[in-house]
């Protein structure tokens, strides 16, 4: 067991790739918080978590990662479940800002940003903060994406704030290696969530399969993998790396958007907010 006697703290740790990685450090050996604003889905997995005999290892707690308090709150409660911190996946996201460019408003890039780049900042700034304390070091992961490679990778706002979780990991991986803290990310290309699939995931797994030269489309599993190298000791000299995951997508060109013409922001019909798993509604209006 790669993870035994370790404490992680996964945010968005209810769905998806960051639920993959829950269950898979789980079976590594570490106890587990999961950290994410959507509580009723909280409330889900963690019965399915106890009947799988995790009960004494993993604990919930309602969490929006872009309000400082409740990331104290979630640290607070990993030190106090599990006794510290050694692991932090700062990983919970929406689709947040689509549409284009010319419609988007000063609201659709605020909430964008708030949950995916001041989320991580948050998480980095509060988890380094404990880490520095326990003076035992620790891995943070940062969820980034391919979307912030390169331009027209997925949506604007949206690619602008990946980018910054890319930035914000190299700078933090420098500024806290003399505390033997790393920080890496991880950039995943199409993996198939809910926050992914726009509930057909058939149809979206037909679109990728013209794009993606692995045969495969990307499951939250292959995350969790890439997710666990770098929480375990087997990383312990790679730190301010961002990790592509993607099936060789970057690898043929991210030019996404000439793939799916009709889901373009230039052609789009449609503008605003989308929140993702977060049981919250869009907010979308009509161009
Ligand atoms: N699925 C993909 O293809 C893909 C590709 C690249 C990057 N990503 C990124 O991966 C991460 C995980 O996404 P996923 O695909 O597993 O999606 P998902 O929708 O399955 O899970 C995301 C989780 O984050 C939670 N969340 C959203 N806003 C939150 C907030 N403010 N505070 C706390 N929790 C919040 C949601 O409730 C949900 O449980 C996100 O950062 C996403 O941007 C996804």
């Amino acid at each position: 067991m790669r993870l035994q006697h370790k404490v992680a703290v996964i945010t968005g740790g209810a769905s998806g790739m960051g639920l993959a990685t829950v269950r898979r450090f789980l079976h590594e050996g570490a106890r587990v918080v999961i950290a994410d604003y959507n509580a009723a889905a909280g409330a889900v997995v963690m019965e399915d978590l106890a009947g799988e005999g995790y009960e004494e290892s993993v604990s919930f707690i309602q969490t929006d990662v872009a309000r400082e308090p409740d990331i104290e709150a979630m640290l607070a409660h990993a030190e106090s479940c599990f006794g510290g911190l050694d692991i932090l996946f700062n990983n919970a996201g929406v689709g947040g800002a689509i549409g284009p460019l010319t419609e988007t408003t000063i609201e659709d890039w605020d909430y964008t940003f708030d949950v995916l780049a001041k989320g991580v900042f948050l998480g980095i700034k509060h988890g380094a903060r404990m880490m520095r304390a326990a003076a035992r070091g620790g891995s943070i992961i940062n969820t980034s994406s391919i979307a912030g490679l390169s331009g027209d990778g997925g949506p604007l706002v949206y690619s602008a704030a990946k980018a910054a979780v890319i930035s914000l990991t190299q700078s933090a991986a420098v500024e806290l290696a003399a505390d033997r803290i790393r920080v890496n990310a991880i950039c995943p290309g199409f993996i198939a969530t809910p926050l992914a699939d726009g509930g057909d995931p058939e149809a979206t797994r037909r679109a990728f399969e013209k794009v993606q030269p692995w045969p495969e489309y990307g499951s939250g599993d292959h995350i969790a993998g890439a997710a666990l190298f770098l929480a375990s000791d087997d990383a312990t000299f790679v730190t301010g790396e961002k990790l592509v995951v993607d099936g060789g997508l970057t690898a043929a060109g991210p030019e996404l958007s000439k793939s799916f013409p009709k889901s373009s922001a230039r052609n789009a019909r449609v503008a605003g907010i989308t929140r993702g798993s977060t049981g919250e509604a869009p907010s979308l209006r009509n161009l």
